[in-house]
């Protein structure tokens, strides 16, 4: 789960290659590196020059900037460690053994032991615990057979040692490789992971992703499963995995990339707690226009036969985003009356449920990236097109942020939750972005098939309209209130998170949450689960959240929350201000709404409460360690 990038031009390689990293350190932030060739001022000759540090892309920079990094061409990359420790030695580019090839890459290589092995084998030392490094010396190997053959040291040569060194390997991977040799050519090679080539104005360069390219150009070519290409000053050679020449026109970034800017906040994820009014606000005006009857109040980018007898829906995705998911199948089932399943990503491709009928299957993710998100959607869309019934035929959506995103190229409709560039590694105003993608869908099915009456659709709908507001007064009583209450749990060890129907989701998100900043251990249950083995980890040292909102579940959470008080928990009620709140030991008080509406405001004192305690015990809350915002790896 990395980032690459890769630049051939008549300007200086590095400054770009640090550029584009700086835009793809939320794909990793192990290590960085980079590897560029100049010419030697004496004959000409190719110099391979390769950096690596250890740790944030910070690091690499000062690097290059202390010893230099010549050449007009060259290779990147920042890391999240697969194979090998986050240590220097670890880091891309990785080299063969005469150090004239560096090749940086993004994916796992599945067969890389046996590789290693059979060229350990022939006597090749190894540097590195990676998968990556069996690709620089296999290639080497290829080119010494190439050369035997009488072949000349150029870019064909090096395309064609990709070609045959990619029929070697398995795995999804995306690479970019250099050779002294040929200081004209970069070789790229594509497969089941995202490579997209920028086409710049003197120059060529690849990125896994557009914000790396945005900055230098609009116009870029996705590279498509089993490609590799050539890139020369000249021009691009693009091949398909049987080598046959592939044409076709670039296509163009949308819309601007944004920027990140942390302005006054102290941290991004701070900054964009609050700018979840703003994510509600936007979403509002596009989707809940005034103007719109109220029995169909709901606004979606799709014709009409796009919810034509749709009988069943599944729900893919990972993380927060199976969350937000969660939430939506509550609401999918309940308000709209469709029956609707949830499953990890990653479980669904290799343990599909038999074929259903006229089924809709909804991809989440934020990033548009998540590689087992992208492959089950793949895989679900394949099995259902092989077969013969057109009843099973695959309707996909995906629901991202990402409108440039690899999702948004592999599923036909997508609605973008427009909720801006989200930098911090936990997802705050994207969960409620997606969270409304899912109201939005609700009110629609629930007005189309007639589950909801006029009235339940328009108060829905009223109350979504308040939501802005609402989030606004919260964000501002809960940063204060979380901040006091962070001081009082920053030392705690286990934490545990309850809730039940539709903010049993949000239990388990406020876990997640504070596990991945604050690396403290927390766990979601539905509440009623608790007295099934759970409880036994209660004691007084264990704090228990209880998000307990009037509607259906109302007395039996609190019930259950006594539970755990009985034994002496300490216990954090997110509920509304009343007799029945006696019971907790503190409040994170929510607003009166209905139940329906209540896990847009629940989540609030979750995201807050985390965020400070991690910044409390002095966290690198927007980037924790062991993750990256984009997992790209299975
Ligand atoms: O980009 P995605 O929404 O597909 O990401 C899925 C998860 O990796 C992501 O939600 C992860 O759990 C976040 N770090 C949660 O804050």
């Amino acid at each position: 789960m990395c980032g690459i990038v890769a630049v051939i031009g008549s300007r200086a390689a590095a400054p770009l290659l640090l550029e584009g990293l700086k835009h793809l350190e939320y794909r990793g932030y192990d290590s960085a590196g980079l590897a560029t060739i100049s010419r030697s001022p004496h004959n000409g000759d190719g110099i391979l020059q390769c950096q690596k540090t250890k740790g944030k892309l910070v690091n690499l920079s000062k690097k290059v900037q202390s010893q230099g990094a010549k050449g007009n061409i060259g290779v990147g990359h920042t890391r999240w460690a697969t194979h090998g420790k986050p240590e220097e030695h670890n880091a891309h580019p990785h080299q063969d053994a005469s150090g004239q090839i560096a090749v940086v890459q993004n994916g796992i290589i599945e067969n890389h032991l046996a590789l290693r092995e059979s060229l350990e084998s022939e006597g090749v030392t190894f540097n590195s615990e990676t998968d990556t490094e069996v690709i620089p010396h296999l290639i080497a190997r290829e080119i010494k057979v190439l050369q035997s053959n009488g072949l000349q040291n150029n870019g064909s040569t090096l395309l064609k040692a990709v070609q045959k060194t990619s029929q070697k390997l398995k795995g999804a991977y995306a690479l970019a490789v250099i050779w002294e040799k040929t200081p004209e050519s970069l070789v790229l090679a594509s497969n089941q992971a995202p490579l997209l080539i920028g086409l710049g104005e003197g120059e060529f360069l690849c990125a896994s992703d557009t914000p790396a390219l945005a900055g230098f150009t609009k116009a870029i070519l996705p590279m498509r499963d089993g490609e590799i290409a050539l890139l020369n000053p000249l021009g691009i050679e693009l091949y398909n995995s049987q080598g046959e020449r592939q044409q076709r026109n670039p296509s163009l970034i949308h819309g601007n990339e944004q920027i990140a800017d942390k302005r006054n906040f102290r941290h991004f994820m701070l900054k964009e707690i609050h700018e979840q009014p703003k994510t509600a606000k936007l979403w509002i005006a596009r989707h809940l226009p005034a103007e719109l009857p109220k029995h169909s109040p709901i606004a979606l980018p799709f014709e009409n036969d796009f919810y034509n007898d749709i009988k069943k829906i599944q729900i893919l995705a990972c993380g927060t985003s199976r969350h937000a998911a969660l939430v939506g199948a509550y609401l999918l089932e309940q308000f709209a009356g469709i029956s609707t399943s949830v499953y990890y990503a990653s479980e669904f491709r290799y343990a599909a449920p038999p074929l259903e009928e006229k089924t809709l299957t909804i991809g989440v993710t934020q990033s548009g990236e998540t590689a087992d998100t992208l492959a089950a959607l793949a895989m679900e869309k394949k099995r259902r097109n092989m077969h013969k019934n057109p009843a099973y035929i695959s309707r996909q959506l995906g629901i991202t942020n990402r409108a440039n995103s690899s999702l948004a190229r592999q599923v036909d409709n997508i609605l973008d939750i427009g909720a801006g560039l989200e930098v911090g590694v936990a997802a705050t105003k994207t969960f409620l972005g997606q969270l409304l993608a899912f109201y939005s869908l609700a009110i629609k099915f629930a007005s189309i098939n007639g589950n909801r009456s006029t009235e339940e659709i328009a108060k829905l709908s009223e109350e979504l309209k308040a939501i802005p507001e609402q989030l606004t007064s919260l964000i501002k009583i809960h940063d204060e209130l979380s901040e006091n209450l962070a001081h009082k749990f920053s030392d705690t060890q286990d934490v545990i998170f309850l809730g039940r129907g539709i903010n049993y989701p949000i239990a388990l998100e406020g876990a997640l949450k504070l596990k991945e900043i604050s690396y403290i251990h927390a766990e979601g249950y539905p509440a009623g689960e608790m007295k099934h083995g759970p409880i036994a980890l209660v004691d007084k040292k264990v704090p228990v959240v209880s998000i307990a909102i009037p509607g259906v579940v109302f007395e039996k959470v609190l019930s259950n929350a006594q539970e755990a008080k009985a034994r002496d928990a300490q216990l954090i009620g997110v509920t509304t201000e009343g007799p029945e709140s006696k019971i907790f030991d503190a409040i994170l008080p929510i607003p009166k709404v209905s139940e329906w509406v209540s896990p847009l405001l629940s989540l609030i004192p979750m995201q807050l409460l985390s965020y400070h305690i991690a910044a409390l015990r002095g966290l690198d809350v927007d980037q924790p360690r062991n993750l990256a915002k984009s997992v790209t790896v299975e």
